[in-house]
């Protein structure tokens, strides 16, 4: 094969990329590599909350539309990201009493998977739901006002919307099996037990040399429930700049991923979180930290591209 495209098409897996809405309005050489490089798509922003429900009723899609658009003009999946988080969530939302978060909540996923039926392909439906501290629940606004609750209710509004749609829970720092996965798995569990999940997300926001060594046997244990396994949201950060050494470093970390991946077949695909390192979001966060994807900012592929494309 000589496209990740082609490579994944071959597994029956998806290989996946973060848009940037921006980026495929005003660039052509973007458009042309995520429509060759790729079989799925993720909106990097378009589809959270933010994004298409600025204010209480009034929804917004023109730039979800736009990818999902592309996604059909270019024969690739959509993976949906997200309906319930805590963050890039307006401030009417986290403002509002039990009774009317509840009401907006239902209103918001029936109104985004309704949208989308038959076009997106997938539903990140909770994002970030696990405390990172202590394998208890995140004590958000959802969890203060709604109580724990309100992830079944999530997933059965999202089930009863668009019943053809795999849901997902997503999350990171559970790529190995640690109190955080250990709370996702007994959530995924109870979903499971009432046939409201399909699939757990790992987000998998890596560090250049440190891909849990138990990253396959975690994964093993949620396919072994029935359900599907994705990494979501792949970049493996490292100190800026980058040598040599080290990109032959994350290629090998980018290696080991994809083939935990190809081994378990129920692992539905991989989505990179971006295209180019001076696309990422991990150099605003992270500071001192970048280079994590598989693009140079010219679009020459880098050897974790290599990798990848070697190990599927
Ligand atoms: C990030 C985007 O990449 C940024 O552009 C944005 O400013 C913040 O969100 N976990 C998630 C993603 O689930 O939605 C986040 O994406 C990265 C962390």
């Amino acid at each position: 094969q000589t496209t990740l495209r082609g490579a994944a098409d071959a597994l029956n897996k998806d290989i996946g990329i973060a848009v940037n809405y921006n980026l495929l309005q005003s660039s052509a050489q973007y458009r042309t590599t995520v429509a060759t490089e790729f079989n799925s798509l993720t909106a990097e922003n378009a589809m959270k909350w933010d994004a298409t429900e600025p204010s209480d009723g009034n929804y917004t899609f023109t730039q979800a539309d736009a990818i999902v658009d592309f996604a059909e003009d270019n024969g690739q999946t959509v993976h949906g990201h997200t309906f319930v988080w805590h963050q890039q969530t307006p401030s009417w939302v986290q403002n509002l009493s039990a009774s009317a978060m509840q009401a907006a909540m239902v209103d918001h996923i029936n109104t985004v998977a309704n949208r989308y039926e038959g076009r997106v392909d997938s539903w990140d439906v909770v994002n970030e739901v696990v405390s990172d501290s202590n394998g208890a629940l995140r004590d958000s606004f959802w969890l203060q006002r709604l109580g724990e609750g309100y992830i079944t209710t999530a997933f059965q509004t999202a089930r009863a919307a668009d019943p053809s749609a795999d849901l997902y829970i997503n999350d990171y720092s559970i790529e190995g099996q640690n109190a955080k996965s250990n709370k996702v798995y007994s959530i995924a569990q109870g979903l499971v037990n009432q046939g409201l999940l399909d699939g757990v997300g790992f987000q998998s926001h890596l560090i250049l040399g440190q891909v849990p060594s138990d990253m396959e046997a975690n994964l093993q244990r949620f396919v072994n429930l029935g359900l599907k396994v994705r990494i979501t949201e792949l970049d493996i950060r490292l100190q800026t700049p980058a040598d040599a050494t080290e990109l032959a470093q994350q290629a090998s970390d980018y290696q080991r991923v994809a083939n935990i991946c190809k081994n378990l077949a129920d692992c539905s695909g991989i989505t990179v979180w971006g295209l180019r390192d001076g696309d990422s979001w991990v150099p605003g966060v992270f500071p001192g930290y970048g280079a994590p994807l598989l693009f140079n900012d010219d679009y020459s592929k880098k050897p974790a591209y290599t990798a990848v494309l070697n190990a599927w």
